[in-house]
């Protein structure tokens, strides 16, 4: 019978026995598929595993403090965090097109990731969130975006020298599933039903060029457009939503001066599969709200514009 507590307890079961009493490694990235691992392998095999969450500078607003807050502070997981915006940053410096800079900030992950689990001593196993549909896409295209984008973080991103073996709870799973083992082992509601954020983060929602500058303007600008979709019940009617950031200055007129200041887009979009997409039809109010407090309160910002393109042919994230 398929209930969440049969699969979780069917779950924990089958990682016992594959790792016995043998150390384990995740890669915590704050997204639904390794949260739910770390809490699934938690319970299962407690500080038998280590979990590594790398901050590379292209987060959300707190949210490296969050995911902090909920698995290390909160359930006790052991969770090492590492701050390498630096590293990213400065080789993601003077690169402007989009799939390198998907590659950069991809391997700089897997660099910094090594570099961490051969800190650690003896660990055999390596846990990674692969669900049911990473596995049908990594094995139906291996060439095209699909595959490309599943390399960063989950299916086959590792380098191969890494002799650990794979321990992949969810892989039969469909997200709905996933979802619902979550709440199953107590992760809370937003955080298990939050929307998908790319792995290579804010760094393919500044277009161009990647700085440390525009990636904190966008925070800010981010930030704001989520708090108000949640004020106003509006985030769980979307699929998706975010701020992106546009290196561009437009005019602005502050007192009896003008400013010219960058540009900031918003994006939200309906959405079952992420293959096709409309725009989501937000209130006019909400949006007046969001766009009258980005150009308030911050300075660096003029201009506030919504994106009303449908996928295809407009992707869903800007780059
Ligand atoms: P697009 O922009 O292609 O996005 O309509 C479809 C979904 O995929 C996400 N996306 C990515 N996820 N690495 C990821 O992990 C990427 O490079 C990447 N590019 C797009 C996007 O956020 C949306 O949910």
């Amino acid at each position: 019978l398929w209930t969440p507590a049969n699969i979780v307890e069917d779950a924990i079961a089958k990682v016992r026995a594959q790792v016995g009493d043998q150390k384990v490694l995740l890669g915590l990235s704050g997204g639904v598929d390794s949260s739910v691992v770390a809490a699934l392998l938690h319970k299962a095999i407690g500080t038998q595993l280590t979990c590594v969450f790398v901050d590379n500078g292209l987060l959300r607003k707190n949210e490296g403090d969050q995911v902090m807050e909920m698995f290390a502070k909160n359930m006790g997981v052991k969770v090492i965090r590492v701050d390498a915006e630096e590293a990213f940053l400065s080789k993601l410096a003077g690169e402007a097109d989009p799939e390198k800079k998907r590659k950069s900030i991809g391997n700089t992950f897997i660099e910094i990731f090594d570099q961490e689990a051969t800190k650690l001593k003896d660990v055999n196993f390596l846990a990674q969130g692969t669900i049911y549909p990473d596995v049908i896409e990594s094995a139906a295209s291996k060439t095209g975006k699909a595959h490309v984008i599943k390399s960063h973080h989950n299916v086959g991103g590792l380098p191969d020298d890494m002799a650990m073996d794979l321990v992949e709870p969810l892989r039969e799973l469909f997200k709905d599933e996933v979802r619902r083992i979550g709440l199953e082992l107590g992760l809370p509601y937003d955080m298990v039903y939050r929307h998908p954020f790319p792995g290579p983060g804010l760094g393919v929602r500044i277009l161009g060029e990647v700085k440390k500058d525009y990636a904190d303007i966008l925070r800010e600008a981010d930030a704001i457009f989520l708090e108000e979709l949640h004020r106003a019940d509006w985030y769980h009617k979307t699929s998706q939503a975010f701020a992106v950031f546009l290196p561009v200055k437009s005019v602005g007129v502050v007192g009896d001066a003008r400013r010219y200041e960058y540009v900031i887009a918003l994006r939200a979009v309906e959405t079952i599969d992420f293959m096709t997409a409309r725009w989501a039809h937000l209130p006019y109010e909400l949006l007046e709200t969001v766009s009258n407090r980005i150009i308030n309160e911050i300075k660096q910002v003029s201009r506030v514009a919504y994106d009303v393109s449908s996928k295809p042919p407009a992707t869903i994230e800007w780059e």
